[in-house]
């Protein structure tokens, strides 16, 4: 038995120093297991099996054919499925039933699943599943989305539809400048490397499920509410999880296997396939937003009105909201946002990577780029004249807004005070070159989080939460974090997380993941040292100190709270075959503290990244004839691959709040917001042509034809 080690007195914090992933080495040699990896004995395998048809009702289903195929075990439906409570509430307290398959005989979209198929195999419950016959009445449906439909209406979703405050109307009328334009972004996809899986169990009346999500806590919670079972009936585990982005929630798979496994009495595995995740896994909804700009001659603004339109499924009321930036960017003395909905007859969309910000910030930092063009303003110098004292819509001050420090070093950084304004004036061969900028935000919230930290009698430490590593590092942080909380070395520290188990915890979501667990294990910490101060031996089983947050976040002054950022594209524009090639991109931001520059700086450029892909790839088509997406994979949904991304860099500059305890305002979400505007203000500097449509398709460079200089 020993007393509690402490960080050797040289030893500097480990928050802030670069480290690789501290379960890297498993994840590159396949010794981490991902949940459809994970063995169990007796193992069944559903195939779900989607609707062909986009609105309807199902006539009958012809199990008996199947069910006498090899291997074949079951055929559920909603002529058989056990029955769910659907009258809960989701995370937002809207009824979600997205994933409450089999209740009933309705088709609200094309890809609703219709049909588990299970086999003792997965090949035979896949071919099982293809051969099953699901008869329908068919009904007329409408995927047709555009501004002006009568049906659409202002919705919440996680903020207010609408803010007004003064006369728009009067204040562009009595304007020097004028901007008025209309923007649309597509639908899009995540595509998580890894698909959705879960495997589930039932042991008496306890359900067990691993899963590969974005919380335990979270999906245990919808389990439990579905299947009418007290949270502590529900253990779910995830320990490694190959990508989220918004999409790893409660989805129809984990909820048919464990229908699947309660009716077999045996454990059974639902595996999405890439395609199926086009149907299940949720998306991002396009959106069709106008931005309307008042301003003095000298730009700075007067009104400002931003209207974004986004669409939702029969089933569940998600928004985009698209408005929701300008409500943080950019005061004016009148301000209108309004975020409307159309309900269509489509899949539910779902959060995805900066839901709101990522569409938003393209057309509102797209129209400031107009604005600046239309002023004879430096783009930069424009929106530094209005930068707002307080938060536009709130009034509450902005706990640090370092937004004009992130322009000012980028500025240095990527050569911007050479820049000659006019566009369509620079030549590489056949290349058009231009540079272009826009500015990023994301809210930097915290959830309540609890956590258990043990100091051990060998003396290192056992961190338990309930947190998600998606991907971005969060295991890793958290142990730098514990590290130093602790005053011990990394070394020292174990870090177990992705299991219910654990108690209550943030998700991986919204950027707050980090934020939310580090402060949950830094007052434990802090509780856990003033024990050790006080106890001279460690027992055998340790000493274990738990925390919760939930009082100290309630606690926290009301401010606007948000990382900024400033981002940089350089492209190259062939206005005759219509191609469009980043050259190189930068971005700066204000992030807090920076606890792994390494996975922080992954993170931020996977953003980036994402921005180019939004700007130039990125478009789901539906089929207006079936309601289905076309090439439902990624040959035919386009994502930037290596050759698309060149030369991207990310970086920070110092920022903090000395009110906020845990000082983290989270990367994972700020680097995509704004990047697709800045690629497409390039595209205008190179060509003289604005792209007010993404993507930047070369029918579309085509159609805008020569550089209008
Ligand atoms: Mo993110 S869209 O909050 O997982």
């Amino acid at each position: 038995m020993t007393t509690a080690p402490i960080r050797p007195a040289a030893a500097p914090p480990s928050v802030g120093t670069a480290r690789t992933r501290v379960e890297g080495r498993d994840k590159v040699t396949g010794a981490a297991r991902y949940a459809a990896e994970i063995p169990f004995t007796g193992l069944a395998h559903g195939w779900l099996v989607l609707s062909t048809v986009a609105r309807g009702r199902i006539r009958a289903v012809d199990a008996d054919p199947v069910l006498g195929m090899p291997g074949v075990l079951a055929v559920l439906h909603h002529g058989n499925a056990p029955r769910l409570t659907t009258d809960y509430v989701g995370l937002l307290g809207i009824p979600d039933p997205t994933a409450a398959v089999f209740q009933h005989d309705r088709i609200p979209h094309a890809g609703w699943p219709v049909a588990l198929v299970v086999a003792e195999t997965p090949e035979q419950a896949r071919e099982a599943a293809d051969t099953l016959a699901v008869h329908y009445d068919e009904e007329p449906h409408d995927i047709a989305f555009a501004a002006g439909r009568p049906d659409a209406y202002p919705a919440d979703g996680h903020m207010p539809a609408v803010t007004e405050k003064g006369d728009v109307e009067a204040r562009l009328a009595a304007s020097a400048v004028v901007v008025d334009a209309e923007y649309t972004t597509p639908e899009e996809h995540h595509n998580p490397m890894e698909p959705h899986a879960a495997t589930a169990r039932w042991d008496g009346g306890r359900l067990e499920v691993v899963d590969s999500n974005q919380g335990t806590t979270w999906v245990q919670s919808e389990l439990a509410n579905l299947f009418a079972l007290d949270p502590s009936a529900v253990r779910v585990r995830s320990e490694h999880v190959g990508g989220g982005f918004g999409s790893k929630g409660i989805r129809a798979h984990q909820v048919a296997a464990a229908m699947a496994a309660s009716v077999l009495r045996r454990p059974v595995r639902v595996v999405l396939t890439r395609r199926q995740m086009f149907s299940l896994a949720g998306h991002r909804s396009p959106t069709v937003q106008r931005v309307r700009l008042g301003a003095d001659a000298d730009g700075r603004l007067r009104a400002l009105e931003h209207r974004a339109l986004s669409r939702t499924s029969t089933v569940y009321e998600f928004v985009e909201p698209s408005a929701g930036p300008a409500r943080v960017m950019y005061d004016a003395d009148a301000h209108r946002t309004a975020n409307e909905l159309v309900r269509l007859d489509v899949p539910s969309p779902t959060w995805m990577r900066a839901p709101g910000e990522a569409p938003g910030s393209f057309a509102l930092e797209s129209a400031l780029d107009e604005l600046a063009e239309k002023c004879g303003l430096d783009p930069i110098e424009l929106r530094l004249r209005n930068e707002p004292e307080r938060g536009p819509v709130s009034g509450l001050p902005f706990a640090g807004r370092n937004l004009a420090a992130c322009f000012r070093e980028g500025a240095r950084r990527f050569g911007w005070a050479e820049r000659d304004p006019r566009p369509g004036v620079r030549r590489d061969g056949r290349w058009l070159l231009g540079t272009g900028t826009a500015a990023a935000s994301f809210p930097a919230g915290a959830g309540p989080s609890t956590a258990a930290l043990t100091a051990e009698p060998d003396g290192t430490f056992t961190v338990r939460i309930a947190a998600a590593d998606i991907g971005t590092g969060a295991r890793t942080a958290l142990t730098l974090v514990a590290a130093d909380a602790l005053e011990t070395v990394p070394e020292r520290v174990r870090v177990h997380i992705g299991d219910s188990a654990f108690g209550p915890a943030w998700i991986a979501g919204g950027s707050m993941g980090t934020r939310s667990w580090s402060w949950a294990v830094t007052q434990a910490a802090r509780e856990l040292r003033e024990r050790l101060a006080l106890t001279g031996e460690i027992p055998p089983e340790g000493i274990t100190v738990r925390s919760d947050t939930t009082e100290a976040i309630g606690a926290l002054a009301q401010k606007e709270r948000h990382s900024f950022g400033a981002q940089f594209a350089e492209v190259a524009v062939d206005v005759t075959t219509g191609e469009v090639r980043v050259r190189r991109m930068l971005g700066i931001f204000a992030a807090g503290r920076i606890v792994n520059p390494l996975t922080a700086r992954n993170q931020l450029i996977g953003g980036m990244t994402w921005g180019i892909s939004m700007a130039l790839h990125e478009e789901a088509v539906r089929d207006r004839a079936t309601g289905g997406p076309y090439g439902a994979d990624l040959a035919g949904y386009h994502v930037a691959a290596h050759a698309d991304v060149p030369r991207i860099e990310a970086d920070w500059v110092e920022d903090g709040d000395p009110e906020d305890p845990v000082g983290i305002k989270g990367v994972g979400e700020v680097g995509i917001v704004g990047a697709a505007a800045a690629v497409a203000n390039a595209v205008w500097h190179a060509t003289g042509v604005r792209h007010r449509h993404l993507p930047i398709r070369p029918d579309r460079v085509l159609a805008a034809g020569a550089p209008r200089a």
